[in-house]
């Protein structure tokens, strides 16, 4: 299951028939990221370029030159060296790795200098979105600038990001994608069973990351898309924990936000339940408003929906339900008009999935909200969280946080909900993690 070299193609002809004829884009691979003194954080490629090129090497860049057809592919990239392969893994080398990518040409990333300046003299634009490089950004510049400055030259190319004609590709998932992001939704909601399963109260929160994590890589995806979050109590309160480092508590909740990237692609599933396997009372009532919130939004995702549809269906919900629980008080429409659910709902519903897990593409066009076509995937992920101090509400609510976050795709026949082998009713949790020792043999 991967991308096929035809897709990769693909994708490089329509970037390049977005691109207006004397023009040139320039995509460059991700950079190798000290962690502490010579030692490097595991190498992720940049996503814009693995899209493009299915090519996992640092130290390159993809130059999309428009013509016919797809136009000249041109990769720059690292040489074979016996003495570093040694030490460090094989490189493709150029020629090796334009074959194996089905570029048209390939040279040694050391002849940028002398290559790249001549292909942009002339050209009325350069697509190439700053800020992200900045030692490249300043390369470019100086290579502008010397056009700029060469004798009889003309007014040098104007730089233009590349970002909207890309991201708005990468926005659109076809059928292989959907695919990846199927089996990595599908592996995450495996490692979220195994955490329902192991937890017991007195492990730490790191222990059950390491749950999910052990069962990630026995299933083939070796890192997690993101820093895994694993909130017990009050820690889920927190949007962004990623210290996991407190003990589990009886009579607690624990929130896992956790997902795996798998082949390049992110999933994202967030689940809450008791680190002794039942909910309390409140804990039940609290997390039945959620998941019913979280089921109208799942529920609202159609072609013709707008991307604003699922979030207001889900705090509609849960304004209802908190009013229910006495959380709130007053007239529902003017509650979310007020805005005053905020204090317990304080972020909106979702975001776009692929590569990255907070994906590109835009969520409005031309100021309006953007409208919900076939292939594209989000997440849902209504929460509510109630704060220690929050003398406002009953003894019995306060410290209780709650997300529950799946993947959706759309898809011809509907909305498709990848990640729903992670249980989440109050009974299939509340099963799973009695039955957990008997149902964990036939996992994996
Ligand atoms: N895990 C990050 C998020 O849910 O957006
Ligand atoms: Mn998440
Ligand atoms: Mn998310």
């Amino acid at each position: 299951m991967s991308i096929s070299k035809a897709e990769y193609a693909r994708r490089r002809q329509r970037l390049v028939e977005g691109l207006p004829p004397n023009s040139l884009a320039i995509v460059p691979a991700g950079r190798e990221q000290l962690r502490s003194r010579d030692t490097y954080f595991p190498f992720r490629q940049d996503s814009d370029f693995l899209y493009l090129t299915g090519f996992g090497e640092p130290e390159s860049l993809l130059v999309l030159v428009p013509g016919r057809g797809a136009g000249e592919t041109l990769l720059f990239c690292r040489e074979r060296d016996v003495e570093k392969e040694m030490w460090d893994g094989p490189r493709l080398g150029p020629e090796r790795a334009a074959e194996a990518c089905g570029l048209c040409d390939a040279f040694p990333i050391g002849d940028l200098d002398d290559i790249l300046p001549g292909l942009m003299d002339g050209r009325d634009f350069i697509y190439y979105t700053m800020g992200r490089y900045p030692q490249l950004d300043r390369r470019l510049q100086g290579y502008l600038k010397a056009i700029e400055q060469a004798p009889g030259s003309c007014l040098p190319p104007e730089m233009v990001s590349l970002d909207p004609l890309l991201h708005d590709l990468r926005l659109f998932k076809s059928a292989a994608e959907i695919r990846l992001m199927a089996r990595a939704a599908e592996i995450s909601a495996a490692g979220h069973r195994r955490a329902m399963q192991r937890c017991r109260p007195g492990m730490y929160e790191y222990q059950l990351e390491a749950e999910l994590l052990h069962t990630f890589a026995t299933l083939g995806a070796r890192e997690p898309a993101y820093p895994s979050i694993v909130g017990g109590g009050r820690n889920a309160l927190v949007m962004h924990y990623i210290a996991n480092s407190a003990p589990l508590k009886n009579g607690d909740l624990v929130l896992i936000d956790a997902g795996c990237e798998y082949r390049g692609y992110a999933s994202d599933i967030t689940r809450t339940f008791p680190v002794n396997g039942r909910f309390s009372g409140p804990q039940k009532a609290v997390y039945e408003v959620v998941l019913a919130g979280q089921q109208a939004a799942i529920d609202s995702i159609a072609p013709g929906s707008d991307w604003d549809r699922p979030h207001l269906a889900s705090v509609e919900v849960i304004v209802r339900g908190l009013k229910d629980l006495g959380l709130l008080n007053g007239d529902v429409d003017g509650l979310i008009e007020s805005g005053a659910y905020r204090r317990f709902y304080m972020h909106r519903v979702g975001h776009w999935l692929g590569m990255d897990v907070h994906d590109v593409g835009d969520y409005k066009v031309h100021g309006q909200w953007r409208q919900l076509e076939v292939g594209m995937v989000m997440t849902v992920e209504p929460g509510i969280y109630i704060g220690t101090e929050d003398g406002a509400v009953p003894e019995k609510f306060r410290g209780i946080g709650i997300r529950i976050e799946d993947d959706v795709a759309l898809l011809k026949d509907g909305a498709q909900v990848l990640s729903a082998g992670a249980p989440k009713t109050v009974a299939d949790i509340e099963y799973l993690m009695r039955e957990g020792d008997l149902i964990q043999e036939a996992l994996l």
